[in-house]
């Protein structure tokens, strides 16, 4: 991962590069950065913020030989692996909030969207996009989000933090992790989640497109999806969703 990297000063979404490179074929481990994008895109059709130089803005090619349903592990991986990744290097400590965002004394620094071609039943690529808050200052996030988003410079009292060597080890972890997931499967991976989950084993509310969901976060199951239980015990499962604590 990150042998061949496609670097653009600017461009709408590195996402979308990503997947024209993989319909290419370009093979797994290709990553597209920016330094700026304008139109990021985010979960849920939000958009993402990312001003130039100010953050590590990037999408990874995988072609994993899996069926689509695994899809969501492998964003549950990636959080995992860009957690350790930052708090081995930076020595911050990090919370994930179901399924992908990364916090850091509650706030958003990190976001991630895992996209997918999926042919006759197996992965053909899957673009994990990847937007880290790296040296975003506070003026740099627009008004709403200041209460809600976080950057890595920030959390360390506004000391600039080099976005090649931290990229450099988000790849090692990435491809640690996910060689780790090949051969042996998700279990791993689903215990580290729920090790630095925020939510499992509190009262959360789920909103989803047909409505709210109250009740305590349980885990989550082996394809990543999360398990609330209800105040009558009753257990649903959620797999789109944006969780408030
Ligand atoms: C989210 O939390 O909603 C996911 C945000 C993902 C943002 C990254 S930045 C690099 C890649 N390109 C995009 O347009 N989006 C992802």
């Amino acid at each position: 991962i990150g042998q061949n990297i496609h670097f653009y000063e600017t461009t709408p979404s590195t996402q979308r590069i990503a997947h024209l490179l993989a319909q290419q074929g370009k093979p797994e481990g290709t990553v597209v950065f920016a330094e700026e994008q304008t139109e990021g895109k985010g979960r849920l059709d939000r958009s993402w913020h990312s001003p130039v130089g100010a953050g590590i803005w990037m999408s990874i090619i995988l072609r994993p030989n899996l069926p689509p349903q695994h899809a969501p592990q492998l964003t549950l991986l990636a959080a995992v692996a860009i957690v350790r990744a930052i708090e081995s290097e930076l020595n911050i400590t990090c919370e994930i909030k179901w399924p992908n965002d990364i916090l850091i004394n509650g706030k958003k620094a990190v976001g991630i969207l895992t996209e997918l071609h999926a042919e006759a039943d197996r992965i053909n690529s899957v673009i994990v996009g990847i937007g880290i808050n790296v040296n975003t200052t506070k003026e740099e996030f627009p008004s709403e989000l200041q209460h809600l988003a976080t950057s890595l410079s920030l959390e360390k009292g506004g000391d600039k933090i080099d976005r090649a060597s931290l990229a450099r080890v988000i790849f090692e972890s990435l491809e640690e992790m996910y060689e780790k997931y090949l051969e042996h499967g998700f279990t791993f991976i689903k215990l580290l989640w729920e090790s630095y989950s925020v939510s499992i084993g509190k009262q959360i509310i789920a909103r989803t497109i047909s409505g709210e969901i109250r009740g305590y976060a349980r885990g989550i199951t082996d394809e990543g999806v999360l398990m609330i239980e209800e105040s009558d015990g009753k257990i649903q499962y959620i797999h789109s969703a944006d969780i408030e604590l």
